[in-house]
């Protein structure tokens, strides 16, 4: 039996540059060794409000990236959260076996709610818990994820081995995925915080979808420091991302790009950024345009996925229930 690799997207917005070097381009190639399951979870989605339209489209948007970045449909389970309610059902029952206190600790309930201070819902703060089982249904041995996600797995963890203890041996404890380069991608004018797409400077975070002329002017304008070196350091949080980011395009290590910029200016440098991404982006635009041409095809493809993955939750599910007691 092949081990299980989930892993999840909010369609919330465009995935971002710090989405794909911290995830997505890790999730292709994976499908030989692993059974892999991709969810566009959009149920995690609505904790800000989200006109309809615009979900549906996210939704649709997120998957034929997934496609476009070389996730194929047929060796991955590729489908929406909302079309496999099993989600929603053991979320509730987790919620059980979760202490607010955990919650309370949440960092990015923490970031987010002091954000969006008029929509605090209780969504928001009980959404690990909705993640732990995400992961959990499938009784997934791998979750590939960027640095940022790794208190939810961490949670998810200590949900699932507290079941355990009281019912037996009911979910698989997880392991993180996370990659040794590029787990953490920074803003371009922000290079201290994480590159978000629910920023609002659209300058420190590029889209996939940017064209290559905006990548380019976004990279020109990205923040630096006035020391004129290229190399990694925690001082030189901009020069470092902006390293990161070219080690992961080119697929080099990141001594290597300090050599090949060595003695060049921080113009120069970040011109070179900005094409190497524009570079790796053009033909997944290209791929993406031509699935959005057709709705039907992505539809059915979602349909598919959401019937295999209903087919594997199920067993979890109903085990679940029965160790519980429910009649
Ligand atoms: P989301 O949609 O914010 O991000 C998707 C994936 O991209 C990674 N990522 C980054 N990595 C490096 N640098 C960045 N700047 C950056 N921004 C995003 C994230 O770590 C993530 O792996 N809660 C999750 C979705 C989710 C999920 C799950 C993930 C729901 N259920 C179950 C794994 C397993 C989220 O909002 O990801």
């Amino acid at each position: 039996m092949k081990k299980i690799i989930f892993s999840g997207i909010k369609p919330t917005g465009i995935p971002t540059l710090g989405s794909l070097l911290g995830a997505l381009t890790h999730w292709e190639g994976l499908s030989s060794q692993y059974n892999c399951l991709y969810c566009v979870v959009d149920l995690h989605a609505i904790t800000i409000r989200i006109d309809p339209a615009v979900l549906r489209e996210n939704g649709r948007n997120m998957l034929a990236w997934l496609i476009a970045l070389g996730l194929d449909p047929e060796k991955n389970i590729l489908y929406y959260q909302s079309h496999v309610s099993a989600h929603a059902e053991l979320s509730w029952i987790l919620n059980c076996y979760t202490y607010v206190g955990e919650l309370n600790r949440m960092t990015q309930f923490k970031d987010k709610s002091a954000k969006n201070t008029e929509n605090i819902n209780s969504g928001l703060y009980t959404y690990p818990v909705l993640q732990a089982a995400d992961i959990l249904l499938f009784q997934s041995n791998l979750v590939p994820i960027g640095e940022d996600q790794r208190q939810h797995l961490e949670i998810c963890r200590d949900i699932a081995e507290r079941f355990n203890k009281i019912y037996g041996d009911v979910f698989t404890i997880p392991e993180a995925f996370v990659p040794p380069v590029g787990a953490r991608i920074t803003g371009l004018q922000n290079p201290s915080a994480k590159m978000s797409k629910s920023d609002e400077h659209s300058n420190d975070c590029i889209y996939l979808s940017d064209s290559s002329d905006e990548i380019i002017k976004k990279f020109k304008r990205a923040v630096t420091d006035s020391d004129n070196t290229i190399k990694f350091s925690e001082e030189k949080p901009g020069i470092s991302n902006l390293l990161t980011i070219y080690a992961c395009v080119t697929n080099k290590k990141i001594e290597e790009c300090e050599a090949e910029f060595e003695g060049k200016g921080y113009g120069a440098f970040k011109l070179a950024v900005g094409e190497a991404v524009a570079q790796t982006l053009a033909p997944f635009q290209k791929e993406h345009a031509r699935l959005m041409s057709d709705i039907a095809e992505l539809d059915a493809i979602a349909s598919r996925g959401a019937a295999k993955a209903n087919e594997m939750a199920t067993p979890t599910l109903i085990n679940v229930k029965n160790v519980i007691g429910f009649v």
